[in-house]
């Protein structure tokens, strides 16, 4: 198979590019290198059947080509994490929404019908109150342009965007709802909770936690989310369909910064700090962010391999081997 992982040097897209090379796919990765890295794909590159383009999905010349070529395509490509959404938030409008229709036009024009992942995020859900969400639940979001629901704005119209090209055209595109994703390559310098307190605990420095710590969160080992994303793109019933995915097991921030020095064995206290003070006036956060799966599993028969535990002693152990060699 032919797959096309735009963003495919960040996070998750790398570890697709991983997955699909190890099951013998030719993978072709665009990427601008903005919140992805190098060193994120280095141990494909050497691969015969790897490709990488450092190119702008807003002006990449090869689009139509790439597209034309995949049988597969993730768009994984996109402005992500608080502190970038808050600082930039034209960037966000522009990669997430403009660079969204751009790829879909292409697959139009493209004449061929491959299968396409759309990535969108838990955040649509925005100010809905319940405490687990199901994709019919509704879509709260405040009024009077508050710049931090940019990025829920925008991929939300992405949703709109894949459910118009695959309504109208018959296009194969599954929209999917990411909840948080943890594991390898993920960084914590865009406001992303667990690779900051892991690199804390192991330096044995404060776990800052921002607001009361007891706003809770569902981790999903990336290893498992591939495995998802893998079964919703080949599965005809969720085209043209939104699919959470994620793990429903549930942990207050407060619980987690205590787990992770315990398995640790780190010195390090929790740090309270607000929100204010973290991201400034605009930041609002939700307490509670857990997926409904019933219709992934249905779809896909998916159960999640990874437990809670055992990724954060995989990134505990990577962290204490980044000091190593540091060292
Ligand atoms: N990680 C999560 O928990 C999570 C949760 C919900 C949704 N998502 C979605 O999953 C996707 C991947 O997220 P991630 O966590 O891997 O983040 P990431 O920042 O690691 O990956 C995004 C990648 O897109 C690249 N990129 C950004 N703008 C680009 C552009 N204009 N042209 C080409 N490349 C561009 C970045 O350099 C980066 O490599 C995103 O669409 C994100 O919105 C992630």
């Amino acid at each position: 198979m032919h797959v096309l992982i735009t963003g495919g040097a960040g996070f998750i897209g790398s570890h697709l590019a991983e997955y699909h090379l190890a099951q013998g796919d030719q993978v072709y990765v665009v990427d601008n290198l903005s919140t992805g890295s190098l060193a994120n794909i280095e141990l494909l590159r050497g691969n015969p059947a790897f490709r990488f383009a450092e190119a702008d999905i807003l002006n990449w010349g090869e689009l139509g080509r790439a597209v034309a070529w995949a049988d597969r395509i993730y768009h994984m490509a996109a402005v992500v994490g608080v502190k970038k959404v808050l600082e930039d938030p034209v960037a966000v409008m522009a990669t997430n929404m403009t660079g969204t229709e751009k790829i879909l036009r292409a697959i139009h024009g493209g004449g061929w019908n491959p299968q396409v992942i759309i990535a969108s995020t838990s955040e649509v859900y925005g100010f809905n109150a319940k405490d687990s969400f199901a994709e019919t639940d509704d879509i709260v979001l405040p009024s009077g342009g508050r710049l931090r629901w940019t990025y829920a704005v925008t991929k939300l119209a992405d949703e709109f965007l894949a459910f118009s090209y695959a309504r109208k055209y018959g296009l194969h595109i599954a929209v999917v709802r990411l909840f948080n994703t943890i594991g390898p390559n993920q960084v914590g310098h865009y406001g992303m909770v667990v690779p900051r307190f892991v690199r804390q605990a192991v330096c044995n420095k404060p776990l800052t936690v921002y607001g009361t710590g007891e706003q809770t969160r569902s981790f999903c080992d990336v290893r498992d989310t591939v495995v998802a994303l893998d079964g919703l793109a080949g599965c005809p019933q969720a085209w043209g369909e939104v699919v959470n995915v994620g793990n429903e097991q549930e942990i207050s921030i407060r619980d987690l910064a205590e787990l992770i020095v315990r398995r640790s064995g780190s010195s390090s206290a929790l740090r309270f700090v607000s929100y204010r003070d973290a991201y400034g006036e605009e930041f609002e956060d939700v307490s509670h962010r857990r997926p409904v799966l019933d219709k992934l599993r249905a779809l896909t028969g998916f159960a999640p391999e990874w437990t809670l535990a055992e990724t954060l002693d995989d990134l505990i152990e990577r962290e204490r081997g980044k000091n190593r060699r540091v060292a």
